[in-house]
């Protein structure tokens, strides 16, 4: 029985993103073997191992991603949800053992491990998709926003669930159905595969995150529906953008008793300022 946060480490520093997705779906097959019965504290610093490419800039710089027929668009698209794969990689091995003064449960390693590995495959999945329509992962630019939220949040457990699973990941849930069907509508089945597999694996992650995040206001005696919603407000620039997949999102057990009032609170600030 042996420690996994080196391990864990590894994966992080791990520069090449196939080789990356390759060791989170290992260290969770081994895991699930039972090579691994506790997670020492490590110091897991705040910058996960990048490759070079893809160049990283601000959101208004990256392409534009419309599914046409023309594959232009698709790449763009396919490239951009990869780098939110990666992204969610490296945010799964980072909850894992950055919050070890928490005194979770081991049961807490293996979830994310579990969502590290289902991220590894979503990451793998759209490379090879992405080789297989001409390109790869780092032709296109990517956006530089996507790892804000954990270094925001890198002392908060509370505030990392409360953003990474239920506010980014749940958006994923929200928009990815449309995807799939523009992805089937200009014929383009294996993308629509890939992003059923990923829709599927998603309400689980945001099931992980809520089940979590539940746990940790119950551990600190806070109220989870208020808590959440500050939390939000506190660390989480953007807004709440409806609609809402209500279906997946109760799927996963995140009710809309916790989004519903701050979009609505969100919708009337908007209003105001454009009718002062
Ligand atoms: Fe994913
Ligand atoms: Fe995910």
């Amino acid at each position: 029985m042996r420690d996994i946060s080196p391990a864990i480490l590894e994966a992080y520093n791990c520069p090449d993103p196939l080789e990356k997705a390759r060791l989170a779906q290992k260290i969770y097959t081994d895991l699930c073997n039972q090579a691994y019965s506790y997670a020492a504290p490590i110091d897991i610093g705040l910058r996960p191992g990048r490759p070079d490419k893809p160049e990283l800039l601000a959101p208004r710089f990256v392409p534009r991603r419309r599914i046409t027929k023309a594959s232009t668009g698709r790449i763009a698209l396919l490239h951009a949800i990869a780098h939110i794969e990666l992204n969610a990689i490296d945010l799964s091995l980072d909850i894992a053992v950055r919050y070890a003064d928490y005194r979770l449960p081991f049961d807490f390693v293996r979830d994310w491990m579990s969502v590290a590995s289902d991220e590894g495959r979503h990451f793998t999945l759209l490379h090879h998709r992405l080789n297989d329509l001409g390109s790869e992962y780092g032709a296109l630019p990517a956006h530089d926003g996507l790892w804000e939220a954990a270094i925001k949040t890198a002392s908060d457990l509370a505030g990392r669930l409360a953003i990474a699973p239920l506010v980014l990941e749940a958006r994923g849930l929200d928009v990815t159905p449309q995807l799939i069907t523009k992805m089937r509508e200009v014929e383009d089945h294996a993308s629509a595969e890939i992003l059923e597999v990923i829709m599927h694996d998603e309400v689980g992650h945001v099931g992980t995150g809520k089940r979590w995040f539940d746990y940790v206001c119950g551990y600190e005696r806070r109220d989870p529906i208020s808590s959440w919603q500050s939390l939000v407000r506190h660390y989480f620039n953007g807004a709440l953008k409806p609609p809402f997949n209500v279906p997946a999102r109760t799927a996963a057990k995140f009710s809309s008793a916790f989004y519903g009032p701050l979009a609505a609170e969100q919708a009337r600030k908007d209003a105001a300022n454009q009718h002062p």
